[in-house]
């Protein structure tokens, strides 16, 4: 079994928030909303939920795949918030994608999600037992 190596909880040091969202991540992002789009054909449309989503690359990319969903992207990161806000002005998206700064083990949705997805985030939380079994009420 391989050691589990934890990494600070948040991003929040501006300088390497903004490292990570200049860096290239093309191949797995679109890899990864690939993916989503393969494994659930038939989620056309609803709410999806993105959890710990930096710069929202992710979210951007979803969202130009499945234009009658609007997506939230969280990430608890004032510095990375602030670039995920930049990004959607600039793609033109801030309408479709909404943000929030806040830690996904207690934000509460106004209204729930119908798919959450989250890529790269578990290796940052303490306990990741909250992030596979305890989904704080609301988001689902
Ligand atoms: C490695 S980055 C992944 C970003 C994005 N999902 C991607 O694939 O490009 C992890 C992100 O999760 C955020 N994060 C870590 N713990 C969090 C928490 N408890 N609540 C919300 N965001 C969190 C960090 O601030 C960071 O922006």
């Amino acid at each position: 079994m391989m050691p589990r190596v934890l990494e600070p909880e948040l991003m929040d040091d501006p300088e390497q928030a903004l490292a990570y969202a200049k860096a290239d991540f093309e191949e797995e992002n679109q890899g990864f909303v690939d993916r989503f789009l393969e494994c659930y054909p038939d989620f056309t449309e609803g709410h999806i939920l993105d959890l710990g989503c930096g710069p929202a690359d992710i979210p951007i990319r979803l969202a130009r795949a499945l234009p009658k969903c609007q997506l939230t992207g969280v990430d608890a990161s004032p510095p990375m918030i602030r670039l995920a806000e930049e990004a959607l002005c600039a793609a033109g998206l801030a309408e479709r994608i909404t943000l929030r700064c806040e830690r996904v083990q207690t934000m509460v949705l106004p209204v729930p999600a119908d798919a959450a997805i989250s890529n790269s985030l578990a290796h940052h939380l303490p306990n990741p037992l909250q992030f596979w079994y305890g989904p704080p009420a609301g988001l689902l």
